[in-house]
C-alpha cells in the first residue's frame, strides 16, 4: 500500500525504535572519565534531528530486516555524525549548536576535539562487536571521506575561484557519504544485496540536497529555529553554492569586486552586505534551492523499484522534508 506521510508522522511512527537508539547512545558514554559522560550527555540531550539513525532503521526495515542489531548500527551513525560536529565546530569557530552553546564554546576546543575522537573510536568498537567486515569496510571508508571533505573545504576556504565541481566534491565527502552509508548499512544488515545500491544512491542524493539546503539556510534561516548562527559561511571565507551561482551570473566588474572581498577575507559589514545584495539580485538562493530539489527528485527516483509500504513511504517523506526544511 502507498502512504503519503509528513515528517512528523514518520518520527512519531518510529518513536519507539528511535528511543532504543537513544538508550544505546547514552550507554555508549560509559567511562571512568567523568568528563566523557558530562560532555556526552550534554551533546545527546541537546537535541538533533537523528536523521541518520532514522535512515538506517527505515532502510533495514525496507529490506525486511527482522533482528535488533539495527539499533546499534543506527546509533553508530549518530555517534559518527556527532563526532564530526564536535570537530567541525572547532574548525568553524562555532558558538552555538542545536540552540545551545557548542562544546568548544562551553568547555574548550581541546574538549570538543578529544570528545569527537572518543565518539569516533566508540563507534568503531561497536562495529567490531557486530562482526561484519563489510559494514566495517563501508564505515572506515566513509570516515576517511568525511575527513577528506572537511580538509578539502579548509583548503578551499577564501578561494573565490572555487567552481561548482569542487564545491560539490566537498559536499559529497563531508556530508552525503554519511547519509548514503546510513542507508546502505540497513541493506547490509538485512543481507539484501538486491537493493543495496539503490539505497546507497538514495542516501547520496539526499545528502547532497541536505548540505545544499544547509548552505542556503546559512543565508536565510531564522537563527532560533535553526539553532545555529547564520551568516557564518561567508564570514569564515566559505564559498558555497549561493555565491558560486552569483559569480557565474553577475557582470565582470561585480565579479571581480566579490572575488576581491572573498580573497582578502574582509569582515567589513559593507563588503559582506555587497555580497548579500549580489546574491539577492542574481537569485543565488533560489538557484541553490532548485539544485537541491533536483537532488531530492533523483533520490526519490532511486526508490522507484523498491517495495511499497511504510518504510518506503517514510523514506520518501524524509526526502521531501530535506527539500523544505527550515532547521
Ligand atoms: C548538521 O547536520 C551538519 C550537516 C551535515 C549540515 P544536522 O542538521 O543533521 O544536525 P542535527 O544532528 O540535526 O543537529
Ligand atoms: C557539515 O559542515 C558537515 C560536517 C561534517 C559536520 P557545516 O560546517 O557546513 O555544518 P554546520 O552548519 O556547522 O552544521
Ligand atoms: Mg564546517
Ligand atoms: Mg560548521
Amino acid at each position: 500500500m502507498k502512504y503519503t506521510l509528513r515528517i512528523e508522522e514518520v518520527f512519531h511512527a518510529f518513536r519507539e525504535d528511535l528511543d532504543q537508539v537513544e538508550q544505546i547512545l547514552l550507554e555508549s558514554l560509559h567511562s571512568d572519565v567523568l568528563l566523557i559522560s558530562q560532555v556526552g550527555r550534554y551533546v545527546f540531550k541537546s537535541g538533533g534531528k537523528r536523521m541518520r539513525p532514522l535512515l538506517t532503521i527505515l532502510s533495514s526495515q525496507l529490506c525486511g530486516y527482522e533482528g535488533t542489531d539495527h539499533y546499534r548500527i543506527a546509533a553508530v551513525m549518530e555517534l559518527i555524525h556527532t563526532a564530526t560536529l564536535l570537530h567541525d565546530d572547532v574548525v568553524d569557530h562555532a558558538e552555538i549548536r542545536r540552540g545551545a552553546r557548542s562544546v568548544n564554546n562551553l568547555w574548550s576546543n581541546e574538549t570538543s576535539i578529544l570528545m569527537g575522537d572518543f565518539l569516533f573510536t566508540r563507534s568503531f568498537c561497536m562495529m567490531v562487536e557486530h562482526h561484519d567486515l563489510r559494514l566495517l569496510d563501508l564505515m572506515a571508508h566513509t570516515c576517511r571521506l568525511l575527513a577528506e571533505g572537511e580538509l578539502l573545504e579548509l583548503a578551499k576556504s577564501g578561494d573565490p575561484e572555487i567552481g561548482e565541481e569542487d564545491y560539490l566534491a566537498i559536499v559529497q565527502k563531508k556530508t552525503a557519504v554519511l547519509l548514503s552509508a546510513s542507508c546502505q548499512a540497513g541493506a547490509i544488515l538485512a543481507r539484501c544485496g538486491q537493493w543495496e545500491d539503490e539505497l546507497a544512491s538514495f542516501g547520496m542524493n539526499l545528502g547532497m540536497a541536505f548540505q545544499l539546503v544547509d548552505d542556503l539556510l546559512d543565508y536565510e534561516a531564522d537563527e532560533e529555529e535553526l539553532g545555529k548562527t547564520i551568516g557564518k559561511d561567508l564570514s569564515e571565507g566559505k564559498v558555497t553554492l549561493p555565491i558560486i551561482q552569483t559569480l557565474k551570473r553577475c557582470p565582470a566588474r561585480e565579479r571581480r569586486r566579490i572575488q576581491e572581498i572573498i580573497r582578502s577575507r574582509s569582515t567589513d559589514p559593507g563588503d559582506l552586505q555587497l555580497i548579500h545584495h549580489a546574491i539577492e539580485r542574481h537569485d543565488g538562493l533560489a538557484h541553490t534551492l532548485r539544485t537541491a530539489q533536483g537532488y531530492v527528485e533523483r533520490a526519490k527516483a532511486c526508490l522507484s523499484g523498491l517495495p511499497e509500504g511504510l518504510p518506503k513511504s517514510a523514506l520518501l517523506a524524509v526526502a521531501d522534508f530535506v527539500a523544505s526544511r527550515r532547521k
